[in-house]
């Protein structure tokens, strides 16, 4: 079976996914995060190792179990998953499905925050790097794929097409998560593609076929060329 698996489309190519939440310490029993379970990323090296490719997978403490058959490497701060991204380097392609936490602490607390007289505590925040960003404008060792997705709860479109151009990646999957919509921690997404050529909404289907169907555009686009 695994030489089966091997002889896909996306033999040997070399694909990061990033997938899952990030933990932000606070203090040692507390910290911040995204809700993530990870569905979507896992589905997505799943589907990339099914046609062949060789896939790093960076994870965050995700809900569901990492995929079989691949490079498993789990993180849990933003900036863990940064450094692991960026010692995976070079590959063919990349993709962003985690969800980062855009904020860790200032300063963390090395003991824990006590209640007290003084009230709640005020939190100070320092920003994370942006591992999408940095990867689509690498300058040298550029994956010749990368792919984000934009989670966002109105203008979808609009505010997919900007975050493509202004992190500079190929590709955008952008999924509305309105709580309305019920994607967020549900098994089916419904996405829109946003590349070069214009947006392309795709049904909204289980989390597996969207996956698949991500793969087979991989597939297809680095299959063109070398
Ligand atoms: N991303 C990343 N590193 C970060 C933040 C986001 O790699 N520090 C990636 C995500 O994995 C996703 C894409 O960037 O593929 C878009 O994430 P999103 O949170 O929608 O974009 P932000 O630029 O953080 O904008 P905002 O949260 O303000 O909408
Ligand atoms: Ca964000």
């Amino acid at each position: 079976a695994e030489d089966a698996l091997a002889d896909g489309p996306l033999r040997g190519r070399r694909i990061v996914v990033t997938s899952g939440p990030t933990h932000e310490p606070i203090d040692p029993v507390r910290y911040i995060a995204n809700r993530s379970s990870g569905a979507q990323g896992t589905a997505i090296a799943t589907a990339l190792a099914g046609l062949g490719a060789e896939v790093v997978f960076v994870t965050g403490p995700a809900t569901v179990p990492p995929p079989a058959g691949v490079e498993v490497i789990r993180v849990e701060t933003a900036r863990e998953m940064h450094a692991a991204v960026r010692a995976a380097l070079p590959a063919d392609a990349a993709i962003c499905a985690a969800a980062v936490a855009d904020w860790r602490m200032a300063a963390e607390s090395g003991s824990k925050i006590k209640k007290g007289a003084d009230g709640p505590p005020t939190l100070h925040f320092a920003e994370n790097p942006d591992i999408l960003a940095e990867v689509s404008q690498l300058a040298e060792g550029r994956p010749r794929l990368v792919v984000g997705f934009a989670a966002e709860t109105d203008n979808v479109i609009r505010h997919a097409t900007e975050k493509r151009a202004r992190k500079g990646c190929d590709w955008i999957l952008a999924n509305d998560v309105s709580p309305a919509t019920g994607i967020m921690g549900g098994p089916e997404n419904a996405v829109t593609l946003i590349s070069a050529d214009g947006a392309e909404t795709w049904p909204r289907v289980g989390k597996d076929m969207v996956a698949r169907k991500l793969a087979e555009r991989v597939a297809e686009t680095l299959g063109e060329g070398t």
